[in-house]
């Protein structure tokens, strides 16, 4: 597995892959790499040829510099894991490599109204951050393929969206969510989970399992009602929100009728915010 700190030296060794017809696909993270990371790996193996994966801390997706810093970024036990699962290549640029004139850059696309909604209205600005690094991705790559985890689902909606505005003919492939054998996604973050806290985290799983099974018997304000209720009696658990939404636009659903909806749900459990959402239909 090759490692590459620079544009330049990614480039060299794409070039002559693409030039002799190779599909690439891309997996972009932040690190701090898990299961989740490896499906996303094994399914760019299954679409690609040559499986290229980022491993950047964007500091212009964080609204929270303590977030920032505290991000983990175990580096050496990343790159075992990818070697593992067999990734051909890693892109690890330092910030001055995707940010040149430094991370205050100007960057502002239109990612249409579901920016604001959700983890928009929790993290302002978060999506504008995002899409802009994966543009940088995209460019230094140009990926045929590049692959998301449905658990941050409003993510891959916003860079379709930018991937829309910038024309940019790139196959994005959703990988559905690993979870724990308890339920609980799997996330960088819960590293950061104390013993409570990871019991109590069991929560947003169990709450979005509930209205996947009693789908049929509740109203959509009932269903929502129901599954708020699991966070009243935790202490140490406050509910951001818990939404039952067209997975188109991400608006609340306003009828079961809608032909995607999907169920989301944040929360902050001790001093980690956590996500997770399952697909209803
Ligand atoms: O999902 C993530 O890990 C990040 O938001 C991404 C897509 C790598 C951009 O920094």
């Amino acid at each position: 597995m090759e490692v590459f700190e620079t544009k330049e030296a990614l480039n060299a060794y794409l070039k002559p892959l693409k030039a002799s017809g190779k599909k690439i696909a891309l997996v972009p993270t932040m690190g701090a790499l898990h299961n989740g990371h490896i499906s996303l790996i094994k399914l760019a193996k299954e679409n690609a040829d040559v499986i290229i994966c980022s491993i950047f801390v964007n500091p212009t997706q964080f609204t929270d510099p303590k977030d920032l810093e505290k991000y983990p970024r175990p580096i050496e036990h990343d790159l075992a894991m990818l070697k593992d699962a067999g990734c051909n290549g890693v892109f690890m640029p330092d910030v001055a490599e995707m940010y040149p004139s430094g991370s205050d850059e100007n960057w502002h696309i239109d990612l249409g109204k579901a920016e604001f909604l959700l983890e928009g209205e929790f993290r302002k600005g978060h999506y504008q951050g995002v899409t802009q690094i994966v543009k940088k991705l995209f460019d230094a790559v140009e990926p045929d393929v590049a692959m998301f985890g449905q658990k941050d689902f409003q993510q891959v909606l916003m860079i379709k969206n930018m991937l829309s505005h910038f024309k940019l003919p790139i196959n994005i492939i959703t990988c559905p969510i690993i979870r724990e054998d308890d339920g609980l996604a799997m996330s960088s973050r819960n590293i950061h989970l104390s013993i409570a806290d990871r019991k109590n985290a069991l929560v947003l799983s169990k709450s979005l399992q509930f209205v996947v099974d009693n789908f049929d018997q509740f109203s959509l304000k009932e269903l929502e009602e129901k599954a708020r209720a699991f966070y009243n009696t935790i202490e140490g658990v406050e509910l951001d929100y818990f939404t039952i939404a067209d997975g188109n636009t991400l608006e609340p659903a306003k009828s079961k009728d809608e032909n995607s909806l999907v169920a989301l749900v944040a929360a902050q459990v001790g001093s980690t915010r956590l996500i997770d959402n399952m697909i209803i239909k």
